[in-house]
C-alpha cells in the first residue's frame, strides 16, 4: 500500500492543482528537485567539471538504477535528453534498404512513424501496420504470420500517447525472438507506471523519458540497448565518449550501450533522472501500477455517467491514460475550463496518432492521465468540473 498522504506531501504541486497530466509531464517529488538545484547550485561554486568529477560514483549509480528499473545490465543503458532522442538513437544506427519491411502498430507515436517515413523514402524500405484485435491491441498471431525474411525491424509501443492500450509486449517479444527479428519497444508511457523487465518482454531496445510517469526533470530519458545488439548497430554520431580516437586514421568505438551517448550532458538532471527512478522504486512498481489502475478505472467510470461524455480508451487492460470527448466542446476549449479551475489536462490530436485515431475518426480529444499521487476526491472534483462544462 502506497502511503499517499506522504507521497503528497512529497509534492509540491499536490497544493496548488490536481494534477492529471502524468502522461504529458509529472509533478516532480521533493527529492529529486533537491537533487537537480543542489547540483546546479554546486555547480556555481566549485565550477562544472569539478562537480562532476566529486559526484563521479552518484552519476555513474544512475545508470545501476536505471538498469534496476528495468531489469537491464549497467552496461546496456545509455543516457539521452528525451525519449524520442533515445528512440532515434537506436533506430538510426539500423540500415535498411529497398523491399525491407518494418512493422509497427496502429498506435505509433508521431515521431517514431515520422521517422520511418523518412527512412522509407530515403532507401525504399516499407512500413507496415499490424492489425489490432478487436480490443484494441496489436493482433500478436497475424504479426507472426506477416512475418518473413526482409522484416528488418518490429517497432511498437508499450503504451500509447492517446489512449488507455497496453500492448502485449512479451507476446510481440517471443514472436520476434523466434524470427529472430530485432525489436523496439516505445516505453515513454509505461516506464514509471507499471513494472518493467526487458528479459521478460524479449525486446531488444528500449526507449524511455524521465518526466512522464517517472516523475524526473525535464530535458532527459534513457535508451536500453540489450548485450546481444549492441554490436550491431552503429550510431549515427560518434563522439569522444562514445568511441576512442586510437590512430591518426582509426577510431574504435565503446562496447557498451553509452557508444550511442554524446560526452556533454546536463550531469543535474542525468542525477534528477537517477533519483525520480530510485523513488519510484522504493515506492515500488508493483504498487504504483496497482493503484495506476484503480485510478483509471474511478475516473472511466466517473466520466461515463456523465450525460454527453464518451471515453474513447481502448484495450483489455487499460492503464493510467483516460481520454474522452464531451459533447458540444472542443478538446482545447475544455482543457482550458479545466485549467482555470486548477485542474490540469492535456489534449490529443490526431498529428500524434494518426493510424489509430483515423480508423477510429476520432476528433482532439481530453487526455486526463492519473498517477498514484492522484487522489479518489481529486477524481471526484475532475469528473464534477467536466459535469459542469
Ligand atoms: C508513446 C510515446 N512515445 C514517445 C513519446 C516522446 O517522448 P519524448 O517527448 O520524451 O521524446 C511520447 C510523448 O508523449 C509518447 O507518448
Amino acid at each position: 500500500m502506497i502511503d499517499i498522504s506522504a507521497v503528497r506531501a512529497d509534492t509540491p504541486g499536490t497544493a496548488f492543482v490536481a494534477h492529471f497530466n502524468n502522461a504529458g509531464a509529472s509533478l516532480m517529488p521533493r527529492p529529486v528537485l533537491d537533487k537537480v538545484t543542489g547540483y546546479l547550485e554546486e555547480e556555481t561554486r566549485l565550477g562544472g567539471y569539478e562537480t562532476a568529477a566529486k559526484h563521479d560514483d552518484d552519476l555513474e549509480a544512475v545508470y545501476g538504477s536505471l538498469a534496476r528499473l528495468v531489469g537491464a545490465s549497467r552496461s546496456e543503458i545509455a543516457l539521452a535528453d528525451s525519449a524520442t532522442r533515445a528512440w532515434d538513437l537506436a533506430f538510426t544506427a539500423m540500415r535498411f534498404s529497398e523491399g525491407d519491411r518494418i512493422l509497427t502498430t496502429t498506435s505509433e507515436y508521431a515521431s517514431n512513424v515520422i521517422a520511418f517515413l523518412q527512412v522509407a523514402e530515403r532507401t525504399g524500405a516499407v512500413v507496415e501496420v499490424v492489425p489490432d484485435r478487436s480490443t484494441g491491441e496489436i493482433d500478436v498471431d497475424t504479426l507472426d504470420a506477416m512475418i518473413d525474411e526482409r522484416v528488418r525491424l518490429i517497432a511498437i509501443n508499450h503504451m500509447p500517447t492517446n489512449s488507455g492500450l497496453v500492448n502485449p509486449a512479451a507476446d510481440v517479444g517471443r514472436v520476434a525472438n523466434v524470427h529472430g527479428v530485432p525489436y523496439l519497444l516505445d516505453a515513454c508511457q509505461s516506464v514509471g507506471q507499471m513494472p518493467i523487465d526487458v528479459g521478460e518482454i524479449g525486446c531488444d531496445l528500449l526507449s524511455a523519458t524521465s518526466r512522464k510517469f517517472l516523475r524526473g526533470p525535464r530535458g532527459a530519458g534513457f535508451l536500453y540497448v540489450s548485450e546481444r545488439m549492441v554490436d550491431r548497430l552503429d550510431p549515427m554520431v560518434l563522439d569522444l565518449h562514445g568511441a576512442r580516437w586510437e590512430a591518426p586514421d582509426r577510431y574504435e568505438m565503446r562496447s557498451d550501450a553509452r557508444r550511442f551517448e554524446l560526452w556533454e550532458r546536463s550531469p543535474a538532471l542525468v542525477l534528477g533522472l537517477g533519483r525520480a527512478a530510485n523513488y519510484a522504486m522504493d515506492i515500488g512498481l508493483e504498487a504504483i501500477w496497482e493503484r495506476v489502475l484503480d485510478l483509471g478505472e474511478m475516473l472511466r467510470r466517473g466520466l461515463s455517467d456523465v450525460a454527453g461524455v464518451t471515453v474513447r480508451d481502448i484495450g483489455s487492460v487499460q492503464g493510467a491514460i483516460v481520454t474522452f470527448t464531451v459533447d458540444d466542446h472542443e478538446a482545447e476549449m475544455a482543457k482550458v475550463a479545466l485549467f482555470e479551475r486548477a485542474i490540469n489536462v492535456s489534449v490529443t490530436t490526431p498529428y500524434s496518432a494518426r493510424f489509430d485515431m483515423e480508423a477510429r475518426n476520432l476528433p482532439n480529444l481530453v487526455r486526463a492521465s492519473v498517477h498514484y499521487f492522484n487522489t479518489e476526491d481529486e477524481i471526484d472534483r475532475l469528473v464534477a468540473a467536466v459535469a459542469a462544462l
